[in-house]
């Protein structure tokens, strides 16, 4: 893909060390050498890892729930991150605002991230309906598990906004 690569793992041991296991995976000589932020959920067991080379993103790790996209990794990997806004890229989101219909998912019929992700809050709870609304997926099927992603991804988000601590 366009910036990186996407990859998913496998295995049966957890590593020990996960900044030292994600800067293996990303190639870096040193895991001092470059900024991170993470997160860790305690209640599902997922981590979460992002590394900068300055404000450049240049690896993210998703261990667990809450899949990374390729529209994600296309439109934030090599992109420049303020320091404020690294926080985001741990939800799966890129830290700039996006306009239009966002990194293209569905290439049969151009059909962006953006626009997917707007049907999904919507109301538009499964690929199908998905297709049915905005024909993405309905052709070759290639894009279909990236939708899916995006699916658990904003399930994933609202039910741990649902167990946020609620202030009054
Ligand atoms: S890429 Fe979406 S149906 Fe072919």
């Amino acid at each position: 893909m366009a910036g990186g690569y996407r990859i998913e793992l496998a295995w049966d041991q957890v590593p020990d060390d996960w900044q030292t296991y994600a800067s293996a995976l990303f190639g870096l000589a040193n895991a001092n050498s470059r900024d991170w932020v993470g997160y860790h959920d305690r209640t599902r067991g997922g981590r979460r890892l992002a590394a900068f080379d300055g404000e450049r993103l240049t690896g993210v790790l998703f261990v667990g729930a809450g899949a990374l996209t390729k529209a994600f990794v296309e439109s934030a990997l090599g992109a420049a991150h303020s320091p404020e806004a690294r926080y985001r890229l741990l939800a799966g989101r890129a830290s700039g605002v996006q306009e239009g219909p966002g990194p293209l998912v569905c290439s049969c019929f151009c059909v962006g991230a953006n626009t997917i992700a707007k049907a999904i809050a919507s109301g538009c709870a499964s690929v199908e309906f998905v297709g049915e609304t905005l024909k993405a997926g309905t052709n070759c099927g290639s894009c279909r598990s990236e939708i899916r992603m995006m699916l658990e991804e904003q399930i994933h988000e609202q039910s741990s906004q649902q167990r946020a601590p609620q202030t009054v």
